[in-house]
């Protein structure tokens, strides 16, 4: 990959990367799509990465379907799909991985404490072997992409990192490989995350500014439903992701809730009603 990057660049093309977990859904195909439009060459990689998962997640489980997959990323026009083996990226003695002080510290990361580390390594790896000019990620994984923005400005990597909207279902679930898990009554349950976040964004629409009611509000509607257990619930600030009070600019609310076994995490951009008094 790394000589295949390197020719490609030396001839004057530019890439367009996306990194993928596989077991590709809508959300992936539209990064791959916004690849398309912004460079000559697209190149995805599959490789679910056991460093991102703590001991106990659901690495061994984690969906896999490699054939589908390469069918998907060639209809959607990726040039090259980089695959490879745990053994390959993180042979034997492997030992360097990447920290960072303080995105990592809220959200997930208060109950995945070693997750954005793993996330920073491998894609601090790939992006040194796929030399892309430009890469893709989604904005359901907020946090993920504020954290690899800063690691590409404090690592001096030259690539830009573009975001790519949340896709949903059409009942408005957020997509996500995880979903497979889902029983039909728990994929219901999974239906609240979204409605919460709607429900939220009307009561921000009438002038209510306080977080804490936001965010009870949201617990209320996904309690409510059955088989759920709240991870978090956050509003906070979309740059430093710190805790918010008081919305008086667009704030991230982001939440993460487990439905049965499964893991969920969604989030909107809460808009404030436009102080027109004064
Ligand atoms: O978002 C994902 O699928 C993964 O975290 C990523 C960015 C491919 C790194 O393994």
């Amino acid at each position: 990959m790394r000589q295949t990057a390197e020719n490609l660049r030396a001839q004057g093309n530019t890439i367009a990367f996306v990194p993928t977990m596989g077991y590709l859904h809508e959300g992936h195909l539209s990064l791959m799509r916004k690849g398309r439009e912004l460079a000559d060459i697209l190149v995805a990689s599959i490789f679910v990465n056991p460093a991102q998962f703590a001991p106990g997640e659901d690495y061994e489980a984690y969906p896999r379907d490699p054939e589908r997959d390469a069918a998907l990323a060639e209809q959607t026009g990726v040039d090259i799909l980089f695959t490879s083996q745990k053994n390959d990226l993180y042979p034997e003695g492997y030992e360097t991985y990447i920290t960072q002080t303080h995105l990592p510290g809220h959200l997930c990361g208060q109950s995945r404490p070693t997750h954005f580390t793993g996330v920073m390594t491998i894609v601090a790896k790939l992006f040194h072997i796929a030399d892309p000019n430009y890469a893709i990620f989604g904005q359901k994984d907020y946090q993920q992409l504020a954290i690899i923005r800063k690691m590409t400005r404090d690592l001096d990597f030259n690539i830009e990192i573009v975001g790519g909207p949340i896709v949903r279902e059409s009942d408005g679930l957020a997509m996500s490989s995880r979903n497979k898990y889902l029983s039909p009554s728990q994929r219901q349950s999974a239906l609240q995350l979204y409605r919460s976040l709607q429900e939220v964004q009307k009561l921000v629409d009438s002038g209510e500014t306080k977080a804490a009611v936001l965010i009870e509000t949201a617990g209320n509607i996904i309690a409510a439903a059955p088989e759920t257990d709240i991870d978090y619930i956050a509003v906070c600030d979309p740059d430093t992701l710190a805790d918010k009070k008081i919305i008086d600019r667009p704030a991230l609310m982001a939440l993460a809730v487990r439905v049965g076994q499964t893991r969920l995490i969604d989030n909107t951009i809460l808009y404030p009603q436009v102080d027109n008094a004064g």
